[in-house]
């Protein structure tokens, strides 16, 4: 049985897609088939994340509306053999997203794939109630700042009475939280959330922690998915992040300022 997984957040920027094109291509690396589907409709971001734009010939809308066949639009990932990309319409309106097309679409794709990852867009409108609400399980993004942390609240309002699953009192979609962009310096200096207050806040099981870190927009500008940098600290606790959600025990990481050297210490540097 196919599993479909929402990223989602309620507040925009939050780094939804980041982690929908980290995640997705995490789960192909460990020989699952995964394919990534852009909700975003109108702005189209995941295929840059994903460097796979210039290969968009149709697109999920085109799919709902029967202008294209499903296997026509799906996009292979450049990188993982087990991986592909269903993008989004940068033009159509948003309403063309219809409940029944988005439930074929999805039907047509579980025959294929282990798994399936909704990127959604920001906020509650139509195209994010769209992506979650078949959703299986989500994984709700949240930067530690009170304003992302009070919108995934919302989010978390949302999935519990609005999906598929609250609709037909079925087993309640899987809740997971994963904090964004943590910089352990500056919720020290009391800048940001402590992970313990988001939590706390949230009350839903951390499944990871991604840490601030430059190599996130170097590696959408070159369109290739963090995870795929082994030397990056992002990378590694996506890829972490992965594992977790397969089972396995991984400890949470990057959540410590690195120590000063002596010589810092000596001269006063920060
Ligand atoms: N861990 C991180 N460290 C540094 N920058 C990050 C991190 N995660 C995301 N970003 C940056 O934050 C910005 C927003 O990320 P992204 O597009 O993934 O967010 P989003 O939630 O999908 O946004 P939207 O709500 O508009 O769809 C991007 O410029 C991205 O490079
Ligand atoms: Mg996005």
């Amino acid at each position: 049985m196919a599993k479909i997984i929402v990223i989602t957040s309620g507040k925009g920027g939050v780094g939804k897609t980041t982690t929908s094109a980290a995640f997705a291509t995490g789960l192909a690396m460990k020989g699952f088939k995964t394919v990534v589907i852009d909700f975003d409709v109108g702005l189209r971001n995941l295929d840059l994340v994903m460097g796979c734009e210039r290969r968009v010939v149709y697109d999920f809308i085109n799919v709902i509306n029967g202008e294209a066949r499903l296997h026509q639009a799906l996009i292979k990932d450049k990188h993982s053999e087990n991986l592909c990309v269903l993008p989004a319409s940068q033009t159509r309106d948003k309403d063309a997203l219809t409940k029944e097309g988005v439930e074929a679409v999805l039907s047509d794709l579980a025959k294929d794939f282990d798994y399936i990852v909704c990127d959604s867009p920001a906020g509650i409108e139509h195209g994010a109630m769209m992506a979650l609400y078949f959703a299986d399980e989500a994984i709700v993004t949240t930067n530690p700042e009170i304003s992302s942390v009070r919108d995934s609240d919302r989010i978390l309002g949302i999935l519990q009475s609005r999906s598929r699953r609250a609709e037909n009192n079925l087993e309640p979609v899987k809740e997971h939280l994963l904090v964004n962009r943590y910089d352990p310096v500056r919720v020290s200096k009391g800048e940001m959330l402590d992970l313990e207050d988001v939590k706390e806040i949230l009350a839903i099981p951390l499944l990871g922690v991604i840490p601030e870190s430059p190599d996130v927009l170097k590696a959408s500008n070159k369109g290739l998915p963090v995870i795929h940098l082994q030397e990056s600290i992002a990378g590694q606790a996506y890829m972490d992040m992965v594992e977790r959600f397969l089972g396995e025990e991984r400890p949470h990481r990057f959540l410590e300022a690195p120590k000063p050297s002596l010589i810092q210490r000596m001269f006063g540097g920060k």
